[in-house]
């Protein structure tokens, strides 16, 4: 069953296609990185234009690469929010535009569902699971109840873990995306350097909160000079932080709902010291704890495919007046 992904929610513009689950026969990622850097963060008009300009050539490249034709694609799967609006309906346009002239069917997917459902590229776990998506745009607990039925049960009341990380590196001055180069930096850090608070840990219930935290950091850094001797301290010390909120809300999580199958996804998932972090915990904890590949946590359109293949499956296919959302209620079945 061959399903083509489409993904242009942020700053990449991402064609995939899979044969089925576990078989990704092509997964191309245009980074327009280079483009925004200079501004420290995405500019929304810029990355809209970009995925203009050149979607039609990732396509074409993903289907090359596939070494398939595209009139045998079954059924086109496509991100319709969330996102950046402008860039979220580049692909949802050209999404449409294909499955018109295919003649194949349209199905608009959750990026943050997406990302959730990662995992199914490699493995095939049972449902019911927990999924916790970390990411620029969103950190939330998914409840994954059945293929394509799913609950929010927590979620950030501000910044996501991705976000409070790219603002504190824009802060210092270390570059975009703030993730890999702070983690980076943690390498050589003793984390027990500095304790930041633990935002919300001690509430009952299964939320987020980063802004906070990320303000006890600018403060800490005001009162007391960063320097070279003791970046890697600090910032490990504030990675922690943030790897610790999350683990924390996650047991609870687990507790909660009596589940102790958890999927991890969404670029920070790539981070090496919250795979060890948490995997750690995990272990001392009896949770059997799921992390896709690195190359497949970030924003990719396999992740995209392979929710599609499940909505194909099932029968959820989308009408061709699909909009796109910049914001989205998580849904459960369609
Ligand atoms: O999932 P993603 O590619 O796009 C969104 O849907 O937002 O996630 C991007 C986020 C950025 O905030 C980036 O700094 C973070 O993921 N990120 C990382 C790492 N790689 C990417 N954060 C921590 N460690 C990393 N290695
Ligand atoms: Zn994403």
């Amino acid at each position: 069953m061959l399903i083509l992904g489409i993904d242009t929610s942020c700053d990449e513009t991402s064609v995939s296609v899979i044969d089925g689950k576990n078989n990704i026969l092509s997964s191309i990622v245009s980074s327009q990185i280079d483009l925004h850097k200079r501004f420290g963060g995405v500019v929304p008009e810029i990355a809209s234009r970009k995925h203009v300009e050149i979607i039609d050539s990732i396509f074409h490249e993903a289907i090359d690469k596939a070494n398939i034709s595209k009139e045998n694609i079954d059924a086109i799967a496509v991100t319709y929010g969330p996102g950046l609006i402008g860039s979220v309906l580049v692909g949802l346009c050209f999404a449409k535009g294909l499955s018109l002239s295919l003649n194949k069917p349209l199905i608009g997917i959750n990026h943050v569902e997406a990302h959730a459902m990662s995992i199914f590229l490699e493995k095939d776990i049972e449902f019911p699971f927990i999924s916790l998506i970390i990411s620029g745009g969103h950190t939330c607990i998914l409840l994954m109840e059945k293929p394509c039925n799913y609950r929010v049960i927590g979620s950030t009341r501000d910044d996501a873990a991705g976000e409070a990380l790219d603002k504190i590196a824009k802060f210092l001055g270390l570059g975009y995306p703030g993730g890999p180069i702070i983690e980076k930096l943690s390498q050589k850090g003793n984390a027990d350097y500095v304790l930041f608070p633990r935002p919300m840990a001690d509430e009952d219930n299964l939320d987020f909160s980063f802004s906070g935290l990320k303000t006890a950091f600018i403060n800490w850094a005001k009162r007391h000079k960063i320097s070279d001797g003791n970046i890697h301290h600090v910032l490990a010390s504030f990675q922690e932080a943030i790897f610790d909120s999350l683990f924390g809300k996650l047991m609870k999580a687990s507790k909660r709902y009596n589940i102790n199958r958890i999927v991890v996804a969404g670029g920070v998932a790539s981070n090496s010291m919250l795979r060890t972090f948490f995997n750690e915990k995990a272990k001392a904890n009896n949770i059997e704890l799921f992390f896709p590949s690195p190359i497949n946590c970030t924003d990719n359109a396999a992740m995209i495919a392979v929710t599609g293949y499940f909505y194909y499956k099932n029968g959820f296919l989308s009408p061709i007046d699909l909009k796109g959302f910049s914001r989205m209620v998580i849904k459960a079945t369609p």
